[in-house]
């Protein structure tokens, strides 16, 4: 081996990692130039083993150009390095960029139970014209429930409303008696026992009957009640009342039809039906005659004032009951009565 040769090498070698460097595009390819041309048996130090067997002077002009070489080499390498981390950089900032034009992603929000914004709606109406809200509780004594609403023990009308019961017995001998209130009227007789005339009140709630469900029924369910007792109130406050009720709700074309119906409570007794929408009352399959019920009402009993205290001959007044689930159903056009308790976020979603 001649100075000569190994300088050529060195100058191949040059070339190569030149070339190669040129071509490295990962940190994978980096890194086998390094072992390739820099590395512990890599080609500058087989080269570099060679200037043992060179004379004295020879080697001085080999070993010189021997360590050019490995600066160069030294250098690349960096450069290639620097390169490599700056795309790197660059890459992740293309990456990683947001994109700030792109559409927000809805957040999922809560909403009130339709039934709940029903009864809501209803008592807004109603505390428009000029009425209270008041609650009461659900487990009820049978004397509200039954007796002050003029339903004595044993009367045939008590099959109006399935009952559920609850498993009490009274250690007194009054024997008094618990159930799940069948509706909200038991918070006329509780309402009037605490105020003396006008009372104009509206009683949203929840009601249980002892029925089997089906489209139309369910074992619990809400009413709302309402009452207005007064002075020389007559029918056609009742009428009026809960005309300008039906337009708030339904709309400002909504027909009223009233129909004598039997409510131990009240005297006249009247079951008050709307307009079909669908149809516009010409009749259809959702109401079959053109109207569609939506509540029980009439002139409050003689009895019932009595009852607590009020003087059938000085005071008169009007009660009415609706579902609440019925008008939800008719407002929009919901075909089953258990959708509302079966928590299907899919239904209650629509609301
Ligand atoms: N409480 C009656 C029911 O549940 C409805 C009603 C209330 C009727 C007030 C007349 C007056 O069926």
């Amino acid at each position: 081996m001649t100075t000569h040769t190994l300088v050529d090498q060195l100058s191949q070698t040059t070339r190569d990692a030149q070339a190669q460097m040129a071509a490295a595009h990962d940190a994978q390819a980096l890194e086998a130039w390094r072992v390739e041309f820099l590395g512990r048996r890599g080609r500058l130090s087989q080269l570099m083993q060679q200037l043992g067997a060179l004379s004295p002077e020879e080697r001085r002009t080999a070993g010189a150009e021997a360590n050019r070489v490995k600066a160069l080499l030294e250098g690349l390498l960096a450069q290639g390095q620097r390169a490599l981390s700056e795309r790197d950089a660059a890459g992740k900032l293309t990456s990683d960029r947001i994109d700030v034009t792109l559409p927000g992603r809805p957040v999922a929000l809560g909403r009130l139970h339709p039934v709940t914004q029903t009864v809501r709606e209803i008592c807004a109406a109603f505390a428009g014209m000029g009425f209270d809200i008041a609650e009461g509780p659900e487990v009820e004594w049978e004397r509200y429930n039954f007796d002050s609403l003029n339903i004595p023990r044993d009367h045939p009308a008590r099959d109006m409303w399935d009952t559920l019961w609850i498993d009490w017995t009274d250690p007194t001998p009054q024997g008094r008696r618990m159930l799940l209130r069948t509706h909200t009227s038991p918070m006329q007789a509780r309402i009037m026992e605490q105020a003396k005339p006008p009372v104009r009140v509206i009683v949203p709630g929840k009601v249980f009957r002892h029925e089997a469900t089906d489209a139309r029924h369910e074992w619990h369910f809400y009413q709302v009640e309402g009452l207005a007792v007064d002075t020389g109130i007559t029918f056609a406050d009742l009428k009026g009342t809960l005309y300008e009720f039906a337009r708030r709700i339904f709309g400002p074309d909504r027909r009223v039809r009233f129909r004598c119906d039997y409510f131990p409570f009240v005297e006249p007794g009247v079951d008050m039906s709307i307009d079909c929408f669908l149809c516009k009352g010409q009749g259809c399959r959702l109401c079959g005659d053109g109207w569609i019920e939506i509540m029980g009402a009439g002139m409050v009993h003689p009895n019932v004032l009595k009852g607590v205290g009020y003087d059938p001959e000085v005071y008169t007044g009007f009660a009415f009951g609706m579902g609440p689930e019925r008008i939800a159903m008719l407002k929009h056009g919901i075909d089953d009565i258990r959708h509302f308790y079966a928590n299907d976020v899919r239904f209650l979603r629509q609301f």
